[in-house]
């Protein structure tokens, strides 16, 4: 983490971008830079720090900064998607290394844990890391990395990143955290005592759906972050200057972003428990969910992703998407829109296949609910 606490918050470096400029006109949006080569001095030395546009780019740097001041992080990379950022976390351990991974995760990470991973010679352990005595029974000699999701895709459990960092830190190895869905607004895992903070970018830090990207905060530069920066200049995974710039435009107003969505959500969970149609909402601000207890402890807010269970199953899950009229019926989430999806079409098994998995958005939470309301009605009413 940097050694100096900054002077002013996260929410108020991320609206003006660390205040950046340009230079030469004094304009206070920062100039998209596009370029992929630069002049060499005539001495052969690159002083400007920058040579070519696949190790670096300086609207590329600019984000990492907002995004390492979010996370109170000492450097921030900046990846073409989530899963090049989460892959390269991975790619970056000596081979034959163990991991320990959430057993609830976005469902392409598990698959390429699963499928992928093995290649490289990594062996994947898969356990419930809601629960921090099961983390330490499965540390193993070779353990390196520590991978965990919270909350965790799409049933929103909550690991408790300070009881792992611990565990993990006294095998020896990494803990990263997918903070997608919590966002550096609710939770900052490197405060928490994580190495690694990963994020989606495509998702909240974006904002707007019109993005594809991924990001990595560490804690501290060390040997395995430059492994990661290595992999990332060698497999020609940094994100693109225009992507960065867009990005950079979310994130200033990421912070009233989702402390809005964050309070629809809430709004609308309480509203869907008393739903007569519905068994079961999942969101880490309802008392009854599991992982309550330490979700209020570790974020300062509960985010803005939900899901619903339907009593009477898939059918009813997959007539109701299929009936609202506001929300989105589209997969991803943490855009200004709300969107549902039936997780299970996308995932299958272990995903409850009665489950709809909400994101919710800006719109006013009245009209998302009557919409919902109607939706779950209309799919329950006799054809
Ligand atoms: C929690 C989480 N992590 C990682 C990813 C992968 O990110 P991307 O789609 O940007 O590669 C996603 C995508 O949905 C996600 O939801």
């Amino acid at each position: 983490m940097a050694d100096e606490p900054p002077r002013w918050t996260p929410r108020t470096l991320a609206a003006q971008a660390l205040g950046t400029v340009d230079p030469v006109t004094k304009a206070v949006v920062p100039p998209l830079h596009v370029a992929t080569t630069f002049i060499r001095d005539p001495d052969n030395q690159y002083r400007s720090g920058y040579a070519y546009g696949r190790p670096d780019n300086a609207t590329v740097r600019q984000t990492e900064a907002v995004i390492a001041a979010l996370e109170g992080a000492q450097e921030a990379l900046l990846f073409g998607s989530g899963m090049a950022a989460a892959t390269s976390v991975v790619l970056a351990l000596p081979a034959g290394s163990r991991i320990i991974a959430s057993q609830v995760m976005y469902w392409a990470f598990r698959r390429w844990l699963t499928n992928e991973a093995a290649r490289f010679g990594y062996v994947v352990d898969f356990v419930d890391t809601t629960n921090p005595d099961a983390v330490r029974a499965a540390i193993r000699p070779g353990t390196a990395l520590i991978y965990i999701e919270t909350p965790g895709n799409p049933l929103w459990p909550i690991s408790d990143i300070a009881a792992i960092a611990e565990i993990a830190h006294a095998a020896g190895a990494l803990l990263a955290v997918d903070s997608t869905c919590a966002t550096p607004v609710f939770t900052q895992p490197l405060r928490l005592g994580a190495d690694i903070v990963m994020h989606s970018a495509s998702k909240y830090l974006n904002g707007h759906s019109d993005v594809i990207a991924g990001a990595l905060a560490a804690a501290r530069t060390s040997d395995a972050w430059e492994r990661i920066r290595a992999i990332r200049i060698q497999h020609g995974a940094i994100l693109g200057p225009f992507e960065a710039y867009l990005l950079q435009r979310g994130l200033r107003t990421l912070d009233v972003r989702v402390r809005t969505q964050a309070t629809s959500a809430g709004m609308l969970a309480e509203r869907l428990s008393q739903h007569r149609t519905i068994a079961n909402v999942l969101y880490p601000g309802l008392p009854s969910h599991p992982g309550h207890k330490v979700a209020a402890r570790q974020m300062s807010g509960f985010g803005a992703m939900l899901s619903i269970r339907l009593k009477d199953g898939e059918t009813a899950a997959i007539a109701t998407a299929a009936k609202v009229e506001l929300w989105k019926r589209a997969t991803s989430l943490g855009g200004v829109e709300s969107l549902i999806e039936h997780r299970g079409s996308v995932e299958g098994p272990p995903c409850p296949p009665d489950l709809l998995r909400l994101s919710v958005g800006l719109e006013d939470p009245d009209d998302l609910f009557s919409d919902l309301d109607q939706a779950l009605a209309a799919a329950g009413a006799p054809a």
